[in-house]
């Protein structure tokens, strides 16, 4: 694990490997860097791929998440405190869908393409929002453990829970292991994001979308929406995946991230 300082003194830890094109990699909700770890290995001979972590989360400690585009901006701030001045690849996952959309809004300069993985560019609804507050008070009540376990029936697909227990297990862990605060924090960044679907069709760099045919959370027809805003973009189904498919299915997600590589 490295760590890097914001204007703001506070810490984000990160993970690098490999070398070639910045690969900027960014974690969902509730977890951490260390999803992406079949992507900082598997992808190292392709990419010089970075995955932090948002503040808050993992040992972005201390530090908490406010906003969405807060996030945008934390993510180039960390990228000019590592030293990466050139154009990069970001890909998000999730909630790190909507921080990469929020980057392409704001520093639409320092792109050179973009991954949308398991990830909506539609608001929270109103059903969505009351969800929120509820599992902001389970964080609160019983803890983090309680969040990662009311979540993990839908955040993984069918085919993983019946066939790939340690996936279940190391998600387990991982969202286990975060701040309650942090937790509550980021549930409301997530609850006030903003529409990001006007933003799509500005987007001018090569974008590649990946869905888990699985995904009950973002289903491929979000992807869909985005895919189809987007001018040229490419859209990946990665069969027999849910929410998670960089950690579900690690090298049919990967294939389509080198596949996708050179066009940046
Ligand atoms: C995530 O995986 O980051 C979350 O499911 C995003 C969300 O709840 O909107």
């Amino acid at each position: 694990m490295k760590s890097a300082t914001l204007p703001n003194d506070l810490p984000i830890a990160y993970e690098s490997t490999g070398h070639g094109t910045p690969l900027v990699l960014v974690h969902g909700f509730p977890l951490d860097r260390e999803m992406w770890v079949p992507q900082l290995e598997g992808l190292s001979a392709a990419a010089h791929v970075i995955a932090p972590d948002l503040p808050g989360f993992g040992k972005s400690i201390p530090g908490l998440m406010s906003t969405i585009d807060a996030a945008a901006t934390t993510i180039a701030e960390f990228l000019t405190a590592v030293g990466i001045t050139e154009k990069v690849v970001l890909g998000g996952l999730s909630m790190g869908g909507y921080i990469a959309m929020a980057f392409a809004r704001q520093f639409p300069d320092r792109l050179r393409g973009l991954i949308l993985a398991d990830t909506k560019a539609e608001p929270d609804d109103d059903a969505a929002k009351a969800g929120r507050a509820k599992t902001m008070a389970l964080a609160e009540e019983k803890g983090a453990a309680a969040v990662i376990e009311g979540m993990l029936p839908k955040v993984l697909g069918a085919a993983t829970h019946e066939v790939r227990p340690a996936i279940v297990e190391e998600v387990r862990r991982i969202g286990s292991r975060q701040q309650p605060g942090s937790i509550r924090a980021a549930l409301a960044a997530l609850r006030d994001r903003p529409d990001a679907r006007p933003g799509l069709t500005a987007i001018a760099v090569p974008t590649l979308v990946i869905v888990g045919d699985q995904d009950a959370i973002t289903p491929p027809a979000n992807a869909e929406t985005i895919a189809s805003a987007i001018q040229g973009a490419k859209l990946a189904v990665i069969p027999a995946a849910g929410h998670l498919s960089n950690l579900e299915s690690p090298a049919a997600f990967n294939d389509a991230v080198k596949l996708f590589l050179p066009s940046c």
